[in-house]
C-alpha cells in the first residue's frame, strides 16, 4: 500500500493498494473517532463493493447506515443533497460522526458538500472507485451540486479525513468509463511529466494501475499543496477544459467529460500553435495517445457556436478568460486570453 500526504491546512493522507476495501474499516478507525459512519453511494457501486465496505466498517465497531441514490450526473443536483442531509439527521447523526462517499466523482462530490454543511461540518471519508475520481476528483477537496443552470455551481472547499484508492475496483469498470478517466491521467503527463507521457504510451495503462494512480495523485498533491483555493497554478488543471466544458454542454452532456477534455485539449494545443501561441505543434503526439486510450479527437460543433459556450464558462470574466497553453510535452502555462483571440485558436484548432 502507498500512502501519500497531502499538505493542506488540515492534512491527510491517499492510501493506494489492491484490496484496500476490505481493510477500510481499520484504516478508517486509525484516522476518524466517530461512532457512526454513514456510507453514501450510488446503486451500481451499492452493488458491487457496499457490503464489503460495510462489513469492514462494523467489523472495525463502526455503527453504520447507508444512503444509496440512482447513479449519474443526474443525481448529483440539490434534491440528492438535501435527501442525503435528512437521511443523516433521521439517523441522528452528530459532529463526531463520518460520511464514507463510495464510488465516482458524483458520489464523491455530493457527499463531500453534504459533509462540508451538515451540522456546519463533519468528518468524511473519500472511497473513490473510478479512475476519474481516483486520480482527480477524490483528493483535492473540491466538493460540489450542479445546479440546473450549470454544473458545479454550488459547492465548497472541503477536504476528507482520507482517501482509500482500492485499485481492484477499476476492474469492473466499463472501456468507456476507464477511457474517461484515462483524459485525466494524460492530462497529468501533457502538463508536468514527459517521462509520464511516454510510460502511458509505451505501457497498457490497466496493467499498471497501482503506479498511475499514485503518480496522479502526487502530480495533483503538489498542486493542491501550493494552491489550495484555486487561485493560481491550481488552474493548469483546467487544460482542455473551456472548450471540453462547451463541448459537454452543446452535446448536452451525451459526450462525456473526459471524451471532451481530450477533444478541447487536442484544439487548444493546435489552435495555440497555429497563432504562434506556442513553438510547437504537439497536436499529433497528443491525439496518438488519445487514439491508443480509445478517446476522441474533434467535434463537429463550430468554433463560433464553442465561443458562445466558453463566454458563459463560470471561469470567464467579462473580457476574456485563462487558458492553458501546452509549450511541450511536461510544460504548460497560464494565458489570459481575450474572446476575439479565443475565437482564433479554436478556429484554427479545429481546423
Ligand atoms: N471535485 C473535483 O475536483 C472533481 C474533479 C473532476 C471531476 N469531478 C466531478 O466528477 C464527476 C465525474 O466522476 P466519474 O466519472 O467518476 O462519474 P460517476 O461518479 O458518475 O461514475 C461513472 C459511472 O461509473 C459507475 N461506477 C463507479 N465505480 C464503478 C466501478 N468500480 N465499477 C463499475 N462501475 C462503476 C457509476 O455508478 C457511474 O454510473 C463529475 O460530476 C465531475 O464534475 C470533480
Ligand atoms: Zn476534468
Amino acid at each position: 500500500m502507498k500512502r501519500i500526504e497531502v499538505k493542506t491546512d488540515a492534512p491527510y493522507e491517499v492510501l493506494i493498494g489492491q484490496g484496500l476495501i476490505e481493510q477500510s474499516g481499520t484504516l478508517i478507525r486509525q484516522t476518524v473517532s466517530s461512532k457512526t459512519a454513514l456510507i453514501v453511494t450510488d446503486d451500481i457501486v451499492n452493488s458491487l463493493y457496499g457490503e464489503a465496505l460495510e462489513a469492514s466498517l462494523v467489523k472495525a465497531g463502526f455503527e453504520c447506515f447507508k444512503f444509496v441514490f440512482q447513479n449519474g450526473e443526474g443525481s448529483k443536483n440539490i434534491k440528492t443533497y438535501t435527501d442525503i442531509l435528512e437521511f443523516a439527521a433521521s439517523k441522528k447523526l452528530t459532529r463526531d460522526d463520518c460520511m464514507v462517499a463510495l464510488g465516482g466523482g458524483v458520489v464523491g462530490d455530493i457527499t463531500g458538500f453534504a459533509a462540508a454543511t451538515y451540522l456546519r461540518g463533519i468528518a468524511y471519508v473519500q472511497v473513490p472507485t473510478t479512475l476519474l475520481a481516483m486520480v482527480d476528483s477524490s483528493v483535492g477537496g473540491k466538493t460540489a451540486v450542479d445546479l440546473q443552470s450549470g454544473k458545479n455551481l454550488v459547492g465548497a472547499f472541503y477536504q476528507p479525513k482520507l482517501v482509500i484508492a482500492d485499485t481492484d475496483t477499476l476492474s469492473t469498470l466499463s472501456g468507456n468509463i476507464f477511457a474517461d478517466g484515462m483524459a485525466e491521467t494524460v492530462k497529468y503527463g501533457i502538463l508536468f511529466d514527459r517521462e509520464f507521457f511516454s510510460f502511458l504510451n509505451e505501457n497498457e495503462a490497466r496493467l499498471n494501475l497501482e503506479y498511475i494512480v499514485e503518480k496522479c495523485v502526487c502530480f495533483k498533491r503538489d498542486i493542491v499543496d501550493e494552491d489550495e483555493k484555486d487561485r493560481g497554478v491550481r488552474g493548469l488543471l483546467n487544460l482542455g477544459h473551456t472548450v471540453g466544458h462547451a463541448i459537454e454542454k452543446l452535446s448536452d452532456y451525451g459526450v462525456s467529460h473526459g471524451s471532451a477534455v481530450a477533444i478541447g485539449t487536442v484544439i487548444i494545443a493546435r489552435g495555440a500553435y497555429k497563432c504562434g501561441l506556442c513553438k510547437y505543434d504537439l497536436s499529433s503526439e497528443i491525439i496518438d495517445i488519445y487514439n491508443k486510450y480509445s478517446l476522441p479527437v474533434s467535434t463537429d460543433f463550430s468554433a463560433a457556436e464553442l465561443l458562445e459556450v466558453c463566454r458563459h464558462d463560470k471561469k470567464s470574466g467579462a473580457d476574456g478568460i485563462t487558458l492553458v497553453l501546452p509549450e511541450a510535452i511536461g510544460k504548460c502555462r497560464l494565458y489570459k486570453t481575450d474572446f476575439n483571440e479565443l475565437l482564433n485558436i479554436i478556429e484554427k484548432g479545429t481546423e
